[in-house]
């Protein structure tokens, strides 16, 4: 009896086929496009993955997003490590990624090793992300000597906020496309599994694309990229002030919850909340 029910146990958890960094790889040799969103708690991670999402990214932009700073800049390791671990526990299919927080990797590849190591150890996480190209070659090579899978990320790279000046779109002169095309070469020959674009134009990502193996996703870089990536909040309409041209909505949350809110705060004032049926 014990037996057959460790077998049914053991084929209903095979039925959950894991996303992996093979996966991508394959879905882009197959031409299947990669979808890849963020999350940081629990919940939402519960649902992205239930809808079958293949990437999540517990993103920097936890920083905007839940804490409400200007920029990246403060979220720090502890903090990605909580939002990291709570995303783990609501997932049973997606790979979920981590950003590497400013300050902890950069100029400092013992650093970045022990950074990547804390966040795979203390989340449970599958694979951190890294924003730069040859600047930061030693921290990648490090981070991947662990046997640790390291996503890239170029074009805008929110950590280096204050070097652009501006959120505008980059590498539209030839030198920085040039140095961007460089870079995306390198980050695959170090071992990176996957680059994310973001706010690049969508002829230079689609040249990326072409001249790499890795899978390339794109965050306002055109159609051509291997997958796609936004902020889950943008997608919702939970956040309000935000509307790049690459963004698309699916949802006004925003003003959904405010009404259901509203309903409520009315519904407790007028006494109608709680009603018979709701109490004991
Ligand atoms: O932190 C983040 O959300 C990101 C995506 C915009 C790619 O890095």
């Amino acid at each position: 009896m014990a037996s057959q029910i460790n077998r049914i146990m053991s084929t209903a958890k095979k039925e959950v086929k894991r996303i992996t960094t093979h996966t991508l790889q394959k879905m882009k040799n197959e031409g299947e496009k990669i979808a890849m969103l963020t999350a940081y708690d629990f919940s939402t991670a519960q649902i992205l993955d239930e809808a079958g999402i293949d990437v999540l990214l517990v993103g920097d932009s936890a920083s905007n997003v839940m804490a409400g700073h200007e920029t990246t800049l403060p979220i720090t390791l502890d903090q990605m490590i909580y939002h990291a671990s709570s995303v783990i526990r609501g997932i049973k299919r997606c790979l979920v990624v981590v950003d590497l927080p400013f300050g902890s990797y950069q100029g400092n590849s013992r650093k970045a090793l022990s950074s990547a190591i804390r966040i795979m150890k203390e989340s449970g996480a599958h694979s951190v992300k890294l924003e730069g190209g040859a600047e930061i070659a030693d921290s990648i090579s490090r981070v991947l000597s662990a046997g640790i899978p390291v996503m890239g990320h170029l074009g805008l790279t929110p950590q280096s906020i204050y070097k652009f000046g501006t959120y505008t779109v980059r590498a539209k002169e030839e030198a920085e496309a040039e140095k961007l095309i460089s870079d995306a070469k390198l980050l695959e020959e170090l071992g990176c599994f996957a680059i994310v674009l973001e706010k690049i134009p969508a002829k230079l990502a689609t040249r990326v694309a072409a001249e790499l193996t890795i899978p390339t996703i794109g965050i306002g870089a055109g159609n051509s990229a291997d997958g796609q990536v936004l902020v889950t909040h943008d997608l919702l309409g939970i956040t309000k002030d935000f509307n790049p041209r690459f963004l698309r909505r699916y949802l006004d949350l925003f003003s959904e919850i405010k009404g259901a809110v509203g309903q409520y705060i009315d519904d407790v004032k007028s006494k109608d909340f709680p009603n018979e049926k709701e109490q004991y």
